[in-house]
């Protein structure tokens, strides 16, 4: 019987943007930099991807560090996600990962970025559409990809360890899987990827954020990614393993410990380079 296919939903898209908006900015607030790949931006004429862009914020925020001209592309499966009047430089098309890639892009980016987007791949799973995304980085060329480390977040005390295991159950719900990010370093090598590494970033959401301002965005995000999961997971995704009081209860829960103490969730972040 072939997988069943739910889409995860997490609500009205400019919602979506107003909390993906503050992610960026708590992840950047704990990543050194957000494109950890050793690529020299300074050469004139680089041509970068970022898959599952959203609204396009990573590629604006990085392009003030890469010489002009270059092109940046941005895509994603929801193109009502994509700003009407982008940068120069920075255009968007509409993409699923788990789709054909346009044929004449295959070999033709110095940099593929993806950032929290494997768990949206369903049935057609991320090791297939990793392949796929590398297929499209030219020989010298580097891919880069952070997922959330769902395996270490389980692990956690308190809610990063409830929200790690609701995060998989709706993955999983979606006919998707979940332990993916463990999975990257493995197959960037297996597609004959070099000087592969990756690098473990702890992101901290709530009261363990150093600068007060983002720890308020981190108390709002968070809880407001819990509860649409909860709902999400009770209503069409229909989850197993959470009662229903657990689940009505648990952005309540997550609101207070993210203002006691903060929950710190493991990214993991993978970048290898095409050999010449
Ligand atoms: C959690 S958001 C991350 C957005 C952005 N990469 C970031 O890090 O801020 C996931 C994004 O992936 C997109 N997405 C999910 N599944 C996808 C798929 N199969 N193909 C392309 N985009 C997808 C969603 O529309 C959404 O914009």
């Amino acid at each position: 019987m072939a997988a069943v296919e739910k889409r995860i939903d997490l609500g009205p898209d400019d919602k979506e943007i107003e909390r993906l908006t503050a992610q960026h900015k708590i992840m950047k607030s704990c990543y050194e930099k957000l494109i950890l790949a050793p690529i020299d931006l300074s050469k004139p004429g680089l041509r970068i991807l970022d898959s599952g862009c959203a609204d396009g914020l990573w590629l604006r925020e990085v392009q003030p560090l890469i010489a002009s001209p270059h092109s940046l592309i941005g895509t994603d499966f929801n193109p009502n996600l994509f700003p009407s009047d982008p940068p120069g430089q920075i255009m968007h098309q509409a993409q699923d990962i788990t789709k054909p890639w346009p044929a004449d892009w295959a070999n033709s980016f110095d940099f593929v970025h993806q950032r929290l987007v494997l768990g949206g791949c369903g049935p057609f799973g991320p090791e297939k559409a990793v392949k796929h995304m590398i297929e499209l980085v030219k020989p010298g060329g580097w891919i880069q990809l952070d997922e959330m480390d769902l395996a270490g977040e389980q692990q956690l005390p308190g809610m990063g360890g409830e929200l790690g295991r609701i995060i998989r159950a709706v993955f999983e719900a979606s006919g998707g899987q979940w332990d993916f990010a463990t999975k990257m370093k493995q197959w960037m090598i297996e597609a004959g990827l070099e000087n592969v590494e990756e690098k473990t970033i702890h992101v901290a959401f709530g009261k363990s954020n150093p600068d007060p301002e983002i720890a308020k965005l981190g108390i709002w995000s968070l809880t407001t990614s819990t509860k649409a999961l909860c709902f999400a997971g009770k209503t069409e995704m229909g989850i197993k393993g959470f009662t229903e009081a657990e689940l009505d209860s648990m952005g309540e829960r997550c609101e207070k410990e993210l203002i006691e103490t903060g929950v710190d969730s493991p990214m993991l972040s993978v970048w290898g380079r095409k050999p010449l």
